[in-house]
């Protein structure tokens, strides 16, 4: 098994063998993918790390295609990827489209709603720009109010403190709640399930901006009776820049026995030319309204890109989807502990002590004058003398917290299963030296 895992380390794009990579170590897991042995790459969420092959898969596919004569507009473009991909997330090809990024599937949904004037939606001011500019828009088009809530942050959050804020939030004119499956400012994992549940009771479109999921857990989008999910491909998941998910549930099912929200199959060339669509009211739409498909097609996409990401999703599936959740999630403890250890919890903006709101992302205060985390400047400074100086990349964010007039700066650490214990404990070292140096 060894000498097979040394053939991928050696030979970086040949093809992983399925049971060498469901039991291969991290550190030979870690082989698969183009990083440098000098270098930390703990930023994840902004970008993850295509591994060799899917690198490979990406040029080999734009070669078949440059200059032939491939059909780049086949009926509902690249069905058998968005199957398996479907499967991967629990769901049927019909709800599955490969899009261009989290954005533009938020975009797609936000504009494919059947929005009213005086319509309410909830959501959290800890959302991406992505959520809250569409949003906005929604607002300024149709007049749908935008009620947003802030999240709490520190290391005590507990879920029920999370759920009891929508919940009290909601009112009649609640037509939707957006919110992200992970949350890019406090790394916070928040109750799908629950939040999903919730609205059903209320009748209310689930929307989750879950651009950081994909590739980090093992999402069942069934089980979650999710209404409308994005996720973003390059992140966690390591596809190509430029690809996304966007699911749209077409199926009435005990998880989500709502009746299908009306939706707009925004910018697509499959939708009929003339009169309507098939209803979507069917407890199984499969047979007669294929969503995905009208989605999907939607002038020239690139092959490649879509080729890449569907091997992205085969090599996760050949490491193990639950077992790279379970090593990205024992690396977001230990960066939470570490962090705890050397700057003590009130450092922490990342729920820790409720063990359900762990997540791979983890922000903190480095700083140990407490003013220092309203300076942007020091922020930018340390996390640029990081990188030329250490090798480690992080990144910075800014975002508001209960009863604080002003923004908070953090600093950000992601996990991937590329990383390692010492990982975190090299780039946590440089951080508290140069927060240091720099107070
Ligand atoms: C929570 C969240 N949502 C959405 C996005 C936007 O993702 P994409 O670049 O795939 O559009 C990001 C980007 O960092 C994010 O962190």
């Amino acid at each position: 098994m060894l000498q097979r895992d040394a053939t991928v380390a050696e030979n970086p794009g040949t093809e992983p063998s399925p049971s060498v990579l469901r039991t291969a170590s991290w550190d030979r897991i870690r082989d698969l993918f183009p990083l440098d042995s000098g270098t930390a790459h703990l930023n994840s969420g902004t970008v993850g790390v295509m591994p060799h092959d899917v690198l490979d898969t990406y040029t080999r596919v734009t070669r078949e295609w440059t200059g032939s004569l491939a059909n780049i507009y086949p009926p509902s473009l690249y069905p058998e990827y968005r199957a398996a991909i479907a499967s991967d997330f629990g769901v049927a090809q019909d709800e599955m489209v490969i899009c261009h990024n989290a954005t533009e599937g938020m975009a797609r949904v936000v504009a494919g709603l059947d929005f009213r004037p005086g319509d309410e939606v909830l959501t959290t001011t800890h959302e991406c720009f992505s959520v809250l500019s569409n949003l906005n828009l929604a607002h300024n088009r149709y007049g749908v109010e935008v009620h947003k809530l802030t999240l709490p942050t520190g290391y005590d959050v507990t879920t029920e403190e999370i759920l009891h804020l929508f919940e009290s939030a909601i009112t009649p004119r609640t037509r939707a709640m957006f919110f992200a499956g992970v949350t890019l400012f406090g790394g916070v994992r928040m109750p799908v399930r629950e939040l999903c549940t919730m609205a059903q009771r209320r009748g209310i479109i689930t929307v989750v901006d879950g651009a950081l999921l994909p590739g980090m857990i093992d999402t069942d989008l069934r089980r979650l009776g999710v209404d409308f999910l994005v996720g973003s491909g390059s992140k966690w998941q390591c596809g190509p820049l430029g690809t996304g998910l966007l699911y749209v549930r077409n199926r009435v099912t005990p998880a989500n026995p709502l009746p299908l929200p009306t939706f707009w199959p925004v910018i697509s060339t499959w939708y009929p030319l003339e009169g309507a669509p098939p209803p979507r009211s069917h407890p199984d739409t499969s047979a007669t309204n294929n969503i995905g498909d009208y989605l999907q097609s939607a002038g020239s996409a690139s092959v490649a890109r879509a080729a890449a990401l569907a091997r992205a999703c085969e090599v996760w599936n050949l490491i193990g989807r639950s077992r790279i959740e379970e090593r990205i999630l024992s690396l977001g403890r230990y960066a939470k502990r570490r962090i705890a250890e050397e700057l003590g919890p009130g450092a922490l903006y990342s729920p820790t002590a409720d063990e359900r709101l762990n997540s791979p992302l983890t922000t903190f205060n480095p700083f140990r004058d407490p003013a220092d985390a309203y300076d942007g400047m020091k922020f930018e400074t340390l996390i640029a003398r990081l990188e030329h100086e250490d090798r480690v990349w992080i990144r910075w964010v800014e975002f508001d917290v209960p009863g604080s007039a002003r923004m908070r700066y953090a600093a950000r650490f992601c996990t991937h299963l590329f990383n390692s214990e010492d990982d975190v404990d090299r780039a946590l070292l440089a951080v508290v030296r140069l927060a240091t140096e720099l107070s």
